[in-house]
């Protein structure tokens, strides 16, 4: 069998009737907070330590996997339909050995969906999660409230939806979706729900000869029976990290390249909360992009990139060797951990690059991608604080995650903005962890960063959905929403977000 075949492939529809997940599927994560086990120490450490029974070695060097695309079903130009289905099916990760996991349409990670600026885009959504609601989240796209997937819009298992928009002209980028049903996100997401969304320019400034390789980064952890481990307490606390992680669905896969060629790729981290800090063996990598579109101009000669979860990059490597394989790692960073199971730092090889055959020129960039206009003069200034609570119940440590040291409550507005308004945001995280910050529906322009009381302004003016908030410290954006209705914002560490680190935004 094609090994791509077996790590991509075919998911097996099993019903509600057939195979179930785990009893975690039946409760989620308390919304209330991370009670820790339900027994004590005992539970604690079971939940803590008890990673034994995991599979520690996954089939890896595989051909980078293509991801699987989703297909209109319009004929019509600038329409797109289609339906993404979210089922419980089996999935092989280990060659014989099923592991019951969530996809959209069959497929790890969900189908890349393609548009163009200006499309109309018509999802026909099915929550086939058996006994959990569910919604799809357009992560990063500016596009009506009500068709955001919001918490409090949720679709019951067995039941459907559409959601409906336009994507906005001046909007090319790399987003992604994934569902956003309060307390159960992160599960969602750990068991296989998501997927990216591309949308493309009418005239993509790039050469395209670069090409275009999307790498969605995701994580797996397996039982040895192939479930899918639930979440320990240190996933709770620290946010799921995983232990096998995944470049488009395969363990270190491997990508061949001609050498002395210049490649374009964009990369995700849609892991519940591993945190990546990017490098290129070998090699300098050129920012080009950031989650919402191209830079104005290449910010060349990196070694590294930080990647909190949810964020994502375009970047150009030229791979000037003549020979070689050259591996893209994840380097040892510093997020904050809390509890026990803090996983050995090291370095972490997330696939290798291959560099054979005959050599390619490498490719000169524009020095103007496109403009980016800063925000100007803000109006309204708003100012947020993550905040944590610790504590101790049935012999067991407790962690609460807030903002303005309160948990999320869907009948609660936190915050009232005009549609239209520059506002200066000041988030501040008090906590002792980082925590990446996310807005829906907009694109913001961070300023300046401010800790140990230095203030450093942002190197240059990027579109971005999310931004990491490293612990004590205060990042400063600028915000704009265009439109009204209800608008999410909280820590995109999953497990924090279901635990209660969001709040409401209503723009009027
Ligand atoms: Cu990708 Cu509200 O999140
Ligand atoms: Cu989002
Ligand atoms: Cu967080």
């Amino acid at each position: 069998m094609n090994r791509r075949n077996w790590l991509l492939g075919s998911v097996v529809v099993l019903g509600a009737g057939g195979l179930w997940l785990s009893k975690a599927m039946n409760h989620g994560v308390s919304p209330m907070g991370m009670a820790m086990g339900n027994s004590g120490m005992a539970g604690m450490m079971k939940g803590m330590g008890d990673v034994g029974s995991r599979i520690q070695k996954l089939p890896e060097g595989a051909p980078l996997p293509e991801l699987a695309r989703l297909a209109s079903t319009s004929k019509t130009a600038g329409q797109f339909s289609a339906t993404l289905d979210a089922s419980l099916g089996s999935h092989e990760f280990v060659q014989g050995l099923a592991t019951p996991a969530l996809a959209y349409n069959g497929t790890l990670p969900g189908p890349m969906i393609e548009v163009t600026e200006g499309d109309h885009l018509k999802i026909e959504f099915k929550n086939n999660v058996p006994q959990q609601p569910s919604t799809i989240h357009w992560h990063g796209l500016e596009i009506p409230a009500n068709q955001d997937g919001n918490p409090s819009d949720p679709v019951a298992s067995g039941a459907s939806r559409v959601y409906e928009f336009d994507i906005p002209v001046g909007s090319a980028g790399s987003y992604w979706y994934h569902p956003h049903p309060h307390g159960f996100t992160a599960e969602q997401v750990y068991r296989g729900l998501a997927g990216p969304l591309i949308v493309r320019s009418k005239a993509d400034a790039l050469p395209a000869e670069l090409g275009d390789t999307v790498l969605m980064i995701s994580s797996i952890s397996l039982n040895t029976d192939g479930t899918i481990a639930e979440n320990t307490m240190a996933d709770n606390f620290n946010g799921r990290e995983g232990d096998h992680v995944l470049v488009n669905g395969a363990k270190k896969p491997v990508l061949s390249l001609a050498p002395g060629s210049s490649r374009r790729f964009r990369i995700y981290n849609a892991t519940n909360g591993r945190f990546l800090r990017l490098n290129f063996e070998g090699h300098h990598m050129t920012l080009i992009g950031a989650d919402g579109g191209l830079l104005a101009t290449p910010v060349r000669n990196l070694e590294e990139i930080l990647l909190a979860p949810a964020e994502r990059a375009e970047i150009v490597v030229d791979f000037q060797s003549s020979a070689g394989t050259f591996a893209l790692n994840a380097m040892p960073y510093e997020r904050g951990w809390m509890g026990m199971g803090k996983p050995e730092s090291a370095t972490l090889q997330l696939m290798r690059f291959e560099l054979k055959g005959s050599a390619a020129k490498p490719i000169a960039l524009p020095e103007k991608l496109r403009d980016i206009i800063p925000l100007g003069t803000a109006t309204a200034t708003k100012r947020l604080t993550f905040t944590e609570t610790m504590g101790m119940a049935n012999g067991g440590m407790t962690m609460g995650f807030e903002i303005d040291q309160k948990t999320y409550d869907m009948g609660r507005i936190d915050l009232k903005s005009r549609a239209g308004d520059v506002e200066l945001w000041e988030i501040a995280n008090i906590t002792d962890m980082d925590h990446p910050f996310h807005i829906h529906g907009t694109q913001f322009q961070i300023i300046e960063r401010e800790k140990n009381g230095v203030r450093t302004p942002t190197p240059y003016l990027a579109w971005k959905d999310t931004v990491n908030i490293t612990s004590k410290e205060t990042v400063r954006i600028k915000v704009k929403h265009s439109t009204p209705g209800i608008r999410m914002y909280h820590c995109h560490i999953l497990e924090h977000e279901d635990a209660g680190m969001m709040g409401q935004l209503e723009v009027i």
